[in-house]
């Protein structure tokens, strides 16, 4: 079972919405030229989604909705199914979240500098990690029902 967040943790990642309303794309850009390092990971996308900015955009629209609701995460279960679905049609796994986490948290820190301290960025290490077992927990389930 997830750890809850704690009532700090929620408000600076609520605080952060607006840096990421504005600066969201700039940062899931950023964080897939990190991610694709890996050819690997690189394997598992549709580049034409990339290169059309169609995934960093999808991608950034999906951490601002949570930035918003972590909260009421009640809010989020149709992005969390639409989310879910694609990754297992792509075969994402859990071993896969380590690598996105290790190229988001940087990203952000690249694209928003010194308006970000390691408080904030401890924060969405936290987050992330909330979200990550979230999904990967439906994402088991899904691998289960296809298999059955
Ligand atoms: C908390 C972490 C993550 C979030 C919030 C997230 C979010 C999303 C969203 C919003 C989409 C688009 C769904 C749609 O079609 O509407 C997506 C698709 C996708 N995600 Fe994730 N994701 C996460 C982790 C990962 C990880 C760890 C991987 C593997 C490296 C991954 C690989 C993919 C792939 C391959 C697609 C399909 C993209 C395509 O169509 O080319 N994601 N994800």
């Amino acid at each position: 079972m997830t750890k809850p967040l704690s009532a700090e943790t929620i408000a600076i990642v609520k605080s952060t919405a607006p840096a990421l309303q504005q600066h969201g794309v700039a940062i899931t850009s950023r964080m897939y030229e990190r991610l694709f390092v890996d050819p690997e990971i690189k394997k598992l996308f549709d580049m034409a989604a990339q290169e059309s900015g169609e995934q960093p955009k999808r991608l950034a629209g999906a951490i601002l909705a949570f930035s918003k609701n972590v909260d009421n995460l009640g809010a989020l279960t149709q992005a969390v199914e639409r989310m879910t679905t694609r990754h297992v049609e792509t075969g994402v796994k859990p071993e896969h979240y380590p690598a996105v986490a290790a190229a988001l948290l940087p990203a952000i820190k690249d694209v928003l500098g010194d308006a970000v301290n390691d408080q904030v960025l401890e924060a969405w290490g936290e987050a992330y990690w909330f979200l990550a077992d979230i999904l990967i927990g439906v994402e088991k389930a899904k691998y289960e029902a296809v298999a059955a």
